[in-house]
């Protein structure tokens, strides 16, 4: 069957890199000597989390890593942005300091949420890193910490983010065009 739609190259496999390292080096100033919990957001996050990760070995951080999923419930339902952790993490979240990982904030409801049920878990300090930013499309206030790269208002796939569950093996991020 005919593809109806092709992928338009936005963010290269070198400037992801670049970039990654430059998140590292301001994540390691943000926590210095402190111990902290990387907490992956599923799926979408797992191939920036791992290259995240291992550029934090080069400043000497080794993070606790942990995994989270979330969903968030439809449009009509939400009007106290509630997103639900479908599936929640296992290390004890009490007295530390956590970096929440995702690939990207869109209305921000996922990671504001998110944010919010980590500290109720008594979590003391708690760090937001993304690595795509579509500020346009907030619905909810919120900056994430650490942003990689901000993007306009474009469906974007590759490098872990998905197109109906696909594509997430390209090593570069692209936008999906509609023929
Ligand atoms: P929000 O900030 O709560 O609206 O949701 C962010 C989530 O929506 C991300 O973790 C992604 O899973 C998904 N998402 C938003 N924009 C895109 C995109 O362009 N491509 C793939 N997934 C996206
Ligand atoms: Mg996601």
């Amino acid at each position: 069957m005919e593809k109806n739609f092709t992928f338009a190259p936005l963010i290269t496999e070198i400037e992801i890199k670049h970039r990654i390292d430059e998140l590292a080096e301001q994540i390691a100033k943000e926590f210095g000597d402190e111990e902290v919990i990387l907490v992956a957001i599923l799926k979408g996050s797992f191939i920036f989390t791992a290259d995240l990760l291992r550029s934090l070995y080069q400043y000497n951080v080794h993070p606790q890593m942990d995994f989270l999923r979330a969903s968030s419930y439809g449009h009509s339902e939400v009007s106290s942005g509630t997103v639900k952790i479908t599936l929640g993490t296992t290390i004890p979240l009490n007295g530390k300091n956590i970096l929440l990982v995702d690939d990207i904030c869109d209305s921000g409801r996922t990671l504001k949420s998110i944010e919010a049920t980590m500290k109720e878990y008594g979590a003391i300090k708690v760090k937001t890193c993304v690595l795509m930013d579509k500020p346009s499309r907030r619905e909810v206030e919120y900056v994430p910490n650490f942003i990689g790269f901000e993007i306009p208002d474009k469906f974007v796939i590759g490098y872990g983010l998905d197109y109906a569950e696909k594509y997430r093996d390209i090593p570069y991020i692209a936008v999906v065009q509609h023929n």
